[in-house]
């Protein structure tokens, strides 16, 4: 009989959230009354900003219309979005991305996910506790581990971020190959200071380490000494690679559209020691296995999620369907993609992270009248609230007494243990009544 990836029974029996999603599926099933409240998985929950839906109507159409039809796009992204992306998300903040460094994809959990591939199987990694459990699985998967013993794998260095580091790892005594960094950070909501990144930066240049930077959240920070790129520090380009989505910033969990920054100056080595491009090889990976996010989801990325005003694009497959006058986009130009102005999709976007951050400012201060510590909230949508008491035992609790969802602690790794996460999506009617449950469970 074929044998599995014996890798695949180290992990736990099911993902953090399939679990969570699990249970409370049960509960409600049980208790049909009781309305439940969800505060655990960061699934947003409010209607997509004007100026997307509007590109994402006008990019339909155009699909519909032989003129403008689109079929297969390049795999690593229309240039409309790719360059704009590059102007708005990286040359506004002073950082040097050129558009061909950005893959854009259908998620930066796939990203995260697929990126150790096109690294050695022997590559010593260095994962934060508590983590976004996919970085973690997905190397258990490629077996890149020892057995999980206690709760922690062997063969990891961990990244204990706990409260007496403010949630911050600091560099390891020793070396690794591949660092997975999250900042503002998923669970605890934590941003790391210019400083301390640059400590990152150091330390992966002096080990010829490679930084996995996922700052998905990156748009819900609003003290300005924080840092959105690791880009902005100093010689990150040559040591580290850059996830970003669309799915927190402008509402696209539904849509799927996310990007991967892998500058062209990074390089890893083979085995002969030679220095071998990064990008090259993601580049190799992601037309091999990908085929494009959809053109109407670029075209509202585009749209609304940053300063892109498309200009008309040939299909790749142009030079093989259209006559010769056509090739460069020639005929009926498809409709501009965002009626509305490219400022108008940044301001919409930006008013959709400031409604959610309202909601994590009420849940912090009701967690702190509660007597709780907390960190997050603030340049996050993620409250890491320490509860002092077993993270599993503090879900139920708030599950069968308050009909509130949060996410244990301990789901995201040893260190979470004695914490919850409680996220900020939901609607604002949602978030004052789960508070007010939570208080009268707790009273
Ligand atoms: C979370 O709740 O941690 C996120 O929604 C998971 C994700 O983005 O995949």
């Amino acid at each position: 009989m074929i044998r599995i990836n014996e890798n695949y029974q180290k992990l736990k029996a099911s993902y953090l959230f399939a679990d969570i999603a699990r249970r409370v599926n049960a509960y409600a099933a049980a208790h049909p009354d009781r309305p439940v409240i969800r505060l655990g998985i960061g699934d947003v929950t409010e209607p997509l900003p004007r100026a997307c839906i509007e590109a994402l109507h006008a990019a339909t159409d155009e699909m519909g219309q032989r003129a403008t039809f689109r079929g297969y796009g390049p795999e690593q992204g229309y240039a409309f979005l790719r360059e704009a992306i590059a102007q708005h998300d990286y040359a506004a903040r002073g950082c040097e991305v050129a558009p061909d460094e950005i893959f854009v994809s259908d998620g930066a959990k796939c990203d995260c996910a697929n990126i150790q591939e096109i690294f050695a199987q022997d590559a010593r990694l260095a994962i934060p506790d508590p983590v976004y459990p996919v970085y973690l699985d997905t190397n258990v998967m490629a077996g890149r581990t020892g057995a999980n013993v206690d709760g922690r794998y062997a063969g990891i260095t961990y990244l204990d971020s706990t409260p007496a580091n403010g949630y911050v790892p600091a560099v390891p005594p020793g070396p690794a190959d591949l660092i997975y960094l999250c900042f503002p950070n998923n669970p605890t909501g934590a941003v790391a200071t210019r400083a301390q990144l640059a400590a990152w930066v150091a330390y992966a240049r002096e080990n010829r380490a490679i930084l996995l930077y996922d700052s998905a959240y990156e748009a819900y920070i609003r003290d300005p000494q924080i840092p959105h790129s690791i880009y902005e520090i100093p010689g990150a380009r040559e040591v580290a690679i850059e996830f970003r989505s669309f799915s927190k910033t402008a509402g696209f969990t539904g849509l799927r559209c996310a990007y991967t920054v892998v500058p062209k100056t990074l390089q890893a080595s083979d085995a002969a020691g030679q220095g071998q491009s990064v990008h090259a090889l993601w580049n190799r990976r992601h037309t091999t296995k990908f085929n494009g996010v959809a053109y109407p989801i670029q075209r509202a990325a585009g749209g609304g999620g940053n300063a892109a005003r498309p200009a008309p694009t040939p299909p790749r497959n142009d030079i093989l369907k259209r006559p010769p006058q056509q090739k460069s986009g020639g005929g009926a130009p498809p409709r501009a993609a965002a009626a509305v102005s490219p400022a108008a999709g940044q301001e919409q976007t930006r008013a959709l992270t400031d409604f959610y951050l309202g909601n994590a400012k009420l849940i912090r201060e009701a967690v702190q009248r509660l007597g709780f510590t907390c960190v997050g909230g603030d340049n996050a949508p993620y409250i890491w609230v320490n509860t002092g008491r077993d993270s599993w035992e503090f879900f139920d609790l708030l599950l069968s007494r308050a009909q509130v969802v949060c996410t244990p602690g301990a789901g995201f790794g040893r260190c979470g243990e004695g914490h919850v996460r409680i996220s900020a999506f939901n609607s604002r009617e949602n978030v004052a009544a789960a508070l007010e449950r939570i208080a009268a469970a707790l009273r």
